[in-house]
């Protein structure tokens, strides 16, 4: 399946600028030739285009709601395209909001060819928050909610009918700051969480298994990947850190263990935000990690132990 590379250059959804740097710091790491050098054939489409970052208040309980919803109506349609084409889209964001126009995409997509569908949310943060839970109206905070139901119709609806998600297509994975009343609602919807306690405790590759388990070959797996999911030490470019997050093997492991399956249909690769980068090391990180998501290996398939 040939890849597409679809740029969204806006962080019109954090609470600090610069992930709309995010799409040219992927390309100039190299994602396209890392992903040719595998035998992959790439396409980049380029960065689509949408309004500037206005840098006001949250109004009603949202920052900027009127230029999320135009970011993610391009890239719902972007993505929805290169679906439909049969192609696997990879999002470069910006910010997590984007999200809700990439996954809507997929739910839209998986419908019309009717495949299941699984999310595999990697981040530090839920982003599960709703207008009146958010404590900071930033709407990259809000795209698991909304895509499950509970945000404005705008972003509700971003792919017609209902809404995209049921709860129980989610595995959050690497979570580690949750609102408090963020926290509440996750478990009201009974998200399935494998926070850094339970990562610390049965290891990434049992993690793994849990969040992978049911995959059939009527599944389309959709990776949404926030750079904040991976350990700061090793990822300093994002705008939101949290400390405590999977050090660079366990991020390995992931990624592997997910190429495996061979159910990987469509990606994001969201947050990295280059003007808090050193040296663009995220974003290289970023591109090494992605590599091993689409099969990169150490050795060949026939010389590797056979594990499981
Ligand atoms: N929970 C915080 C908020 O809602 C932080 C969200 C960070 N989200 C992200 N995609 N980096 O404001
Ligand atoms: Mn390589
Ligand atoms: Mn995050
Ligand atoms: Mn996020």
């Amino acid at each position: 399946t040939p890849i597409a590379l679809i740029g969204a250059p806006t962080d019109v959804g954090a609470g600090a600028r610069g992930a709309s740097m995010g799409p040219e710091a992927l390309r100039v790491a190299g994602l396209q030739p890392a992903l040719e050098s595998h035998g992959l054939s790439v396409i980049d489409r380029g960065n689509l285009s949408g309004p500037p970052n206005p840098w006001q208040p949250p109004q009603g309980g949202y920052r900027h709601l009127d230029e999320v919803v135009a970011w993610n109506r391009a890239v719902h349609d972007a993505i929805h395209a290169e679906l439909a084409q049969g192609h696997l889209p990879i999002l470069l964001g910006g910010d997590h909001c984007l999200a809700m126009g990439s996954i809507s995409a997929v739910a839209r997509h998986c419908r019309a060819v009717g495949k299941k569908l699984r999310v595999l949310w990697l981040d530090a943060h839920a982003d599960f928050n709703t207008s009146t839970l958010t404590p900071s109206g930033n709407l990259h905070g809000m795209p698991v909610a909304c895509l499950c139901g509970f945000g404005p119709d705008e972003l509700v609806y971003l792919g017609g009918e209902g809404p995209a998600l049921r709860p129980d297509q989610v595995r959050q994975i690497g979570i580690r700051s949750v609102d408090p009343g963020e926290k509440r609602f996750v478990h009201e919807q009974g998200l399935e969480v494998y926070d850094m306690r339970y990562i610390d405790e049965m290891g990434m590759r049992h993690t793994m298994e849990q969040a992978l388990a049911g995959l059939d070959a009527d599944t389309h797996l959709h990776v949404s990947f926030d750079v904040d999911f991976l350990d700061p030490e090793i990822a300093p470019g994002v705008g939101t850190t949290v400390p405590g997050g999977p050090t660079y093997r366990e991020a390995q492991l992931c990624m592997e263990m997910i190429a495996d399956t061979g159910r990987l249909g469509s990606l994001d690769i969201v947050e990295l935000n280059p003007a808090l980068d050193v040296r663009n090391r995220t974003a290289l990180l970023a591109v090494d990690l992605v590599e091993s998501l689409f099969g990169k290996s150490t050795l060949m398939r026939e010389h590797q132990v056979r594990r499981r």
